[in-house]
């Protein structure tokens, strides 16, 4: 699987959305659209309007990254509205197993994400049901916060139960993702690359994406973790 990069638009200018999105559409693999609901986490950002009009006005594909209580009700819609991707927290999930069921018969890939203090082990039963398995690298809630280190030998075992299960589940890292640190993540088995402050705080949004995947790739061609199709 090649590295992929999912700028994340809670970094970018709100009220620029359509032209946010311009800015990384040649560059960028997927755009990271971050939900939040002042409940799961303690910040509130966009919902399904938002992402409905940004659909109209993009051809990214969009990554819908739902920290929201009750995602069981609310995840299939984003499927429905047209998001490529739609991730919900198993912290949050009372049935993931139909939630995930639910977003693929929509029509979109299903994401399981974990906070840095959840293990990732009991997520092994799930793989089979998601497409996505996504390691928070920092709390949820907020964007620029500094990368937590010690997610990445979660990483390293989410890869390995990934690869014992056929390898075709993408491994995603989120939070504080920069050039500092993806390529600790992609060594350890990473493989799509959440980015908000590193791309949206830099002056040519579309080079950092380029310069972010650039490293990526190197780090990757260095691993030892097993590659898959
Ligand atoms: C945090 C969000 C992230 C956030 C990452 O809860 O899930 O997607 O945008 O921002 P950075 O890359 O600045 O840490
Ligand atoms: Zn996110």
């Amino acid at each position: 699987m090649p590295v992929q990069i999912a700028p994340s638009i809670l970094s970018a200018d709100f009220a620029r959305l359509a032209d946010e999105a311009a800015a990384v559409s040649g560059a960028a693999d997927w755009l990271h659209i971050d939900v939040m609901d002042n409940h799961f986490v303690p910040n509130l950002t966009i919902g399904l309007p938002v992402v409905e009009s940004l659909l109209r006005h993009t051809t990214l594909p969009l990554d819908c990254h739902l920290m929201i209580d009750d995602p069981d009700r609310w995840a299939p819609a984003y499927a429905e509205a047209g998001a490529r991707n739609v991730t919900i927290h198993a912290e949050a999930a009372r049935a993931p197993v139909r939630t995930l069921r639910e977003i693929r018969a929509a029509g979109a890939r299903a994401g399981l994400a974990i906070n840095p203090a959840t293990p990732v082990e009991p997520c092994e039963d799930l793989l089979g049901e998601a497409d996505m398995l996504l390691l928070m690298t920092v709390e949820p809630g907020f964007g620029g916060q500094p990368f937590l280190d010690h997610v990445l030998p979660k990483v390293r075992r989410a890869r390995e139960l990934v690869a014992k299960h056929g390898g075709s589940v993408w491994l995603q890292v989120d939070g504080g993702v920069a050039a500092g640190t993806i390529e600790r993540c992609a060594e350890a088995g990473a493989d799509v690359f959440v980015a908000g402050s590193a791309v949206y705080g830099a002056p040519d949004r579309a080079a950092a994406v380029q310069a972010l995947r650039a490293q990526a790739e190197s780090a990757t061609a260095r691993a030892s973790w097993p590659a898959s199709g």
